[in-house]
């Protein structure tokens, strides 16, 4: 217990409340906000869906972040420790703890790699743009199919520690704070390009008139498993960056302002995507090929496209980067604080080992394929075991932590610390909201997973 209570008196802090807004949007806005939701918003026919998965940020992700937050908060320390230091006679808490470190690591398998596609297309959009374009499709099989998807990867995940070395604030907060802003301009460019095409008005009334025919349940179920993801829940990600933050921190405020700029970057980049996809007679249904199939053969179309589509694979890289940097943080933090490992030798450690476990992640696209495991190859059972199990499981063991050990009561108190607004509507639907729609709409994500729905509906 002591030697906790050192830790968390040296540990960094972030210098103000926007580095730690700016930090936690960082992680927050990533692949998903551009490639995953842009894809499931086509395939789940736009607007309808749209203000699902709106509503699922509102009830089911919010609660869930506040209880994280609150958790973070009051332990100051990673999630293993603040679990421990929390409940320390209730040693069946640190389960949470453990998952929230190992669901970082199994994602840093996967991540990287559609990462590194990013960082490929940067270059394939320069230097091999007819290739790329001619035929999109056969392009993108085989440029993840080559052994040069393992040096992007590679490259990913050491620019990521590359970062990281510069620790809290110097790392994470100053990389934030240059890169973000660049992520908003880049995208905003996008959204002007794609929307001064002509006949781009269709791509908007498909993302913002909902049409509740086209939703299914499948639709819904997958809005509530995106709110999940894109805001980085149940990683211990808000946990640790919660203890980091100052006491001042004004709690209410910083969460609608993360919940706000995540939930804006998803909006942008489908103002980005569907307006060029409608405009360019694409289909919006093609699934997760959009932005690395799609895209390029639209942009091909367009004067200039090579340019927009330079500009769009870096963003999607700097994004990827962003969200690397928490995903590799959460098991660094832990090296150091239970192991008192140093930083560079935890990173070497972290990097190599990602690398390793990479490798075959990369070749699942290619030598790779046949390997199944549960009939699913390397990247993908990585990415359902997280995305399926992990993720929910780990929420759903924070909110129980939540109404069972902490208290709501205690949980929204330590959440309104700080509050200039004590009348802040955020912590009026939170004890509800945690309580009752998230716990349940958990176990529904979990059993969509496991494709319970699937033997209902289809
Ligand atoms: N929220 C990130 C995204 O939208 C994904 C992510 C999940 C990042 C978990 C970090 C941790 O892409």
């Amino acid at each position: 217990m002591r030697e906790n209570k050192q830790d968390s008196e040296k540990r960094e802090n972030f210098t103000s409340q926007l580095g730690f807004i700016l930090v936690t949007v960082s992680s927050a806005v990533g692949l998903g906000n551009i490639w995953r939701f842009s894809y499931i918003t086509g395939v789940n026919g736009g607007g309808a869906f749209l203000l699902i998965y709106m509503l699922c940020v509102l009830f089911v992700a919010m609660p869930i972040m506040i209880a994280e937050f609150s958790i973070g908060r009051k332990g100051k320390l990673s999630p293993v420790g603040s679990f421990k230091k929390l409940a320390p006679d209730k040693r069946y808490w640190i389960i949470p703890g453990i998952l929230s470190i190992l669901s970082p690591l199994i994602i840093m398998i996967y991540y990287p790699v559609v990462s590194g596609w990013a960082l490929g297309y940067v270059f394939e959009s320069v230097f091999n743009w007819g290739t790329i374009t001619s035929d999109p499709s056969t392009a993108f099989s085989a440029f993840a199919a080559a052994p040069k998807s393992i040096l992007f990867t590679a490259a990913a995940l050491i620019m990521t520690a590359g970062v990281l070395i510069g620790g809290v604030t110097k790392g994470i907060e100053k990389s934030s704070k240059i890169l973000m802003p660049i992520l908003f301009l880049l995208l905003l460019i996008l959204v002007l390009r794609s929307l001064t095409l002509p006949g781009s008005f269709e791509g908007v009334k498909f993302l913002f008139v909902p049409d509740f025919a086209k939703l299914t349940l499948r639709g819904v179920l997958d809005a509530l498993g995106h709110s999940f993801y894109s805001l980085s829940l149940g990683m211990g990600i808000i946990i640790t960056y919660a203890s980091y933050m100052k006491k001042e921190t004004d709690l209410p405020k910083a969460t609608a302002s993360i919940i706000t700029l995540d939930t804006a970057v998803a909006l942008l980049s489908g103002l980005a995507i569907f307006p060029a996809v409608f405009a360019l007679g694409i289909n919006p249904a093609e699934g997760a090929g959009l932005a690395f199939v799609t895209l390029p053969g639209a942009f091909a179309q367009i004067p200039a496209g090579q340019i927009f589509s330079v500009t769009f694979f870096l963003l999607l890289f700097i994004a990827a980067l962003t969200s690397m940097i928490s995903l590799m943080q959460i098991p660094l933090a832990f090296l150091e604080e239970e192991y008192k490992m140093k930083k560079k030798t935890a990173l070497m450690l972290i990097t190599a080992f990602l690398i390793i476990a990479g490798i075959p992640s990369a070749l699942s696209f290619g030598p790779l394929s046949d390997m199944l495991i549960f009939g699913n190859t390397y990247f993908d059972a990585a990415d359902k075991l997280v995305n399926i199990i992990l993720l929910p499981i780990t929420g759903l063991l924070c909110t129980l932590f939540v109404i069972f050990h902490l208290g709501i009561k205690n949980s929204k108190q330590i959440f309104m610390e700080g509050a200039k607004n004590q009348n802040s509507i955020l912590g009026k639907i939170y004890p509800f909201s945690v309580k009752y729609i998230a716990p349940i709409a958990i176990v529904l994500i979990m059993l969509n997973g496991f494709g319970l729905f699937n033997l209902i509906f289809n």
